[in-house]
């Protein structure tokens, strides 16, 4: 599997389990909170084009999700377009935007813009996405926003500025940070300059790169030059290898327990089986799974579930001795239960 189908085949999982989770962690719970991040988010961008802003503009959203930005960012500009590697996130997309006719979206493949002619769009933007991507990934889209944007056209993108060790670059949902140097060179060197509209940014880039974690601010940089891009993509075919991922785990337990919290194990069920599928390593979710399911009452799944988990994890001698009780408590269930 190379990088394009391992980051389909990722997202569309993401996108499968629950849509707006993985788009909003923080802002998911329903419709409404959700579509208000939308537009927190849309004033942002807003802003960060200030004075450069023009409401003719044609703009193309990259990782554009279902459209939770889109939509409210459709009301002050001609023309939108999103792109998304996911075809999961793109079917949604087509319901969440059905009512904003000026907003069209397509699935890529997620490291090209081929879709579009050069010189075709007076802004591009992304949030909370290039974060995502592998370091050639972000680069390549670099050079294709090169490409598409007309001379002078604009560049507002989100990107966490820290150091960090490198990340595998099978990970798919790992936050990429960048150094604030390394990022002004990749600019320059795709015929881009970093343009300042907040005046507090330098201020909180300074504090955020002390503090080694994301800024989360926007950043403007203006097309220049057009480049030649570079031949070289032989990341393109690497093979990548299964790989659990330390935030996509994060997250999956994090939904679940919110699940919990809010009194629906049946959801929180799901959500940690839906984990043990590509992560059997979790024994965490191996575990919280097999205690719901005991304080449920499901004794048959709880067996089973604790049967799997001691294949998984053949080290781990709790799970044998607790699974060797709940076959006594399971067989003293069914001793017990009424006939006729
Ligand atoms: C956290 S979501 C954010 C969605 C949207 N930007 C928003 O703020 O509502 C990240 C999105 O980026 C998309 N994505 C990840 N890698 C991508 C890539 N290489 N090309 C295009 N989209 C990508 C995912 O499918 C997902 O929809």
């Amino acid at each position: 599997m190379n990088i394009i189908t391992k980051m389909k085949q990722d997202w569309d999982r993401r996108a499968k389990h629950h849509t707006r989770y993985w788009i909003a962690t923080e802002d998911y719970k329903n419709e409404e909170v959700f579509a208000d991040s939308g537009r927190r988010t849309a004033d942002a961008i807003l802003a960060a084009l200030g004075p450069y802003y023009r409401e003719t503009w044609t703009g193309l959203d990259i990782g554009c999700g279902i459209g939770r930005v889109l939509k409210p960012l459709a009301l002050h500009f001609r023309q939108l377009f999103g792109v998304d590697v996911s075809a999961e996130m793109i079917n949604k997309s087509k319901t969440w935007l059905r009512e904003t006719p000026n907003v069209t979206t397509f699935e890529t493949s997620g490291v090209d813009l081929n879709l579009f002619p050069n010189r075709h769009f007076d802004f591009v933007y992304s949030y909370v996405a290039f974060q995502h991507m592998p370091r050639p990934v972000f680069d390549r889209y670099l050079e294709e926003i090169n490409r598409v944007l007309k001379h002078q056209g604009l560049l507002v993108f989100q990107i966490p500025i820290g150091i960090q060790p490198d990340v595998p670059m099978e990970d798919t949902i790992a936050v990429r940070f960048y150094e604030y140097h390394e990022l002004q060179k990749k600019l320059i060197q795709r015929g881009f300059q970093l343009l300042e509209t907040d005046e507090k940014r330098p201020v909180s880039l300074q504090a955020s790169a002390q503090r080694r974690h994301a800024f989360h601010g926007f950043f403007l940089a203006q097309k220049i030059a057009t480049i030649r891009p570079e031949i070289n993509v032989g990341w393109l075919q690497a093979e990548c290898q299964e790989h659990a991922s330390f935030l996509d785990t994060h997250l999956y337990l994090s939904f679940a327990e919110s699940c919990l919290k809010q009194g629906d194990p049946d959801e929180a069920i799901q959500t940690y089986e839906k984990l043990l599928t590509h992560n059997p390593d979790s024994l965490e979710a191996w575990l919280n799974l097999t205690t719901i399911l005991i304080d449920n009452g499901k004794i048959d799944q709880a067996v089973s579930t604790l049967t799997n988990l001691t294949h998984a994890h053949p080290a781990y001698l709790d799970g044998h001795r607790t699974l060797k009780n709940l076959r006594r408590r399971q067989q003293w269930q069914k001793h017990m239960r009424p006939t006729g």
